[in-house]
């Protein structure tokens, strides 16, 4: 086989150029033969391309090649471009030249093999159809998030991964030794970019964020990454304008870049569209509360944060994500304010996804009262000293700011349509896995 052009196998399908002669080069993702014919499926990272093997149309050693090689073999292919109604696609190549560049070893991952191991063989697994598709999809919500800020003005802004501080609870932090002492991983970029604001003023970032949950559900990762901003002269209201543009120009950023990965996973295109043609309704704490006691009949009492089945059971009555506002102060943690018109309640909202995906979205307004947070701090046990540096930036031209994190697992799970959120990452982290 002369060196030649390779092409990739979404280019050869998109332009349909039949009798011409295509080179490709990829891994074999089925193949079987029988006597002088081998069928084989190849793919590369654009797609994938049936190719038939038949002796005498290519030398002789070369079909003994093609005959012996496994799947997920390595090999560079030329033939010619013909239509086959059956094939994948509706085309394949009459194999001209065969070349294995590495023979693979019989491959771990057969069907119908258990989550578990899986998730060990994840090395080799995301190479699978579906986790290509999710890993492509995933890379369009990164960087439609920073298409989206950088469009608006904000500067990117990286806040330091070991922090001294908690910013979302104690009970969360990853303790690291570090040196003679001890530091924590980031929960959160906020506390940072707070200081970043007096000079940037509307700043974004995304980064890796690490919280030691507990539990085991779908929805908790302990290394995950997390998509912030944070806005000086900007109120909750402003805030929650911004949350859902950005959801709806993520939407609307996959729906037009992701149409055939949206159909290897059975995503309903259109729907996601619809939905960012759509506005995202609003409501308080206290409304949702009063939904799900009188039209879902259940017992929730005023001042529980909503747990999974109360934020599903709230869904029903929506089919687009929902803003909740005015959580109960208590249970928030110490920079969000109180609502001067309602002050049990704080200037605070999460973004609900629909289908049962949950919480999505979290910002609040911050405080700007250091007495009230140093309170809110002591009350939970923290050493205040350790804030100070925070609590400078209410001294020194302080001004209302507001800001949010989007958790990037969770809107690629949603928009996704995954059971579990370790699919959205590549290598999950969770309470009991963190290899390979
Ligand atoms: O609501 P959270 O805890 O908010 C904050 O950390 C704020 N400091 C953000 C800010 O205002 N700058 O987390 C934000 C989002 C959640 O809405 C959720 O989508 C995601 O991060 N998230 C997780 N995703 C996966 N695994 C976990 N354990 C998560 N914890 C939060
Ligand atoms: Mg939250």
């Amino acid at each position: 086989m002369k060196p030649i052009k390779f092409e990739k196998i979404r280019d050869i399908l998109d332009i349909k150029n039949i009798d011409k002669t295509f080179c490709i080069r990829g891994w074999v993702y089925r193949t079987r033969s029988s006597g002088s014919i081998v069928f084989s499926v190849i793919r590369d990272s654009t797609g994938i391309l049936q190719v038939t093997i038949k002796k005498g149309n290519l030398p002789e050693d070369e079909f003994s090649s093609a005959q012996k090689t496994l799947i997920e073999s390595s090999v560079e292919i030329e033939g010619i471009l013909k239509e086959d109604k059956r094939a994948p696609g509706g085309y394949e190549l009459k194999v001209t030249g065969y070349k294995v560049i590495n023979y693979a070893e019989p491959f771990p991952i057969v069907k119908d093999q258990s989550p578990e191991f899986l998730l060990d063989q994840r090395h080799l697994w995301i190479r699978s159809q579906r986790l290509t598709a999710i890993l492509k999809i995933r890379s369009t919500i990164v960087g439609a998030i920073h298409k989206f800020f950088r469009e608006r003005g904000y500067y990117e802004f990286d806040a330091p991964i070991l922090q001294p501080n908690q910013c979302e609870g104690g009970s969360t932090l990853f303790e690291v030794k570090y040196y003679d002492s001890k530091t924590f991983l980031s929960q959160s970029w906020q506390l940072y970019a707070e200081a970043a604001i007096f000079a940037l003023e509307k700043v974004y970032n995304m980064g890796p964020t690490f919280r030691a949950e507990r539990s085991k559900t779908s929805r908790h990762l302990s290394e995950f990454w997390m998509a912030e901003m944070e806005a000086a002269w900007i109120d909750l209201e402003g805030l929650t304008e911004i949350a859902k543009e950005e959801v709806r120009y993520i939407l609307n950023s996959v729906s037009k870049e992701n149409t055939s990965e949206l159909e290897i996973l059975g995503r309903d295109r259109e729907k996601l569209k619809s939905i960012a043609d759509k506005d995202f309704p609003t409501i308080t704490y206290t409304k949702a509360i009063e939904i799900l006691n009188k039209k879902e009949n259940l017992n929730v009492e005023w001042g529980k944060d909503l747990r999974t089945i109360e934020e599903n059971a709230l869904m029903q009555h929506f089919d687009t994500p929902v803003i909740v506002t005015n959580y109960p102060l208590e249970i928030m943690a110490f920079y969000k304010p109180p609502d001067p018109k309602d002050p049990k309640t704080a200037l605070c909202f999460d973004m609900i996804a629909t289908e049962g995906y949950g919480e999505i979205i979290g910002g609040s307004q911050r405080s700007l009262d250091v007495q009230y947070m140093k309170k809110r701090l002591l009350d939970s046990g923290e050493n205040v000293e350790n804030y100070q540096w925070y609590f400078d930036l209410r001294k020194y031209g302080s001004v209302p700011h507001s800001g949010y994190g989007l958790g990037v697992e969770r809107v690629v799970s949603w928009i996704c349509g995954i059971d579990n959120i370790k699919d959205s990452i590549p290598f999950p982290r969770t309470m009991l896995r963190f290899k390979p």
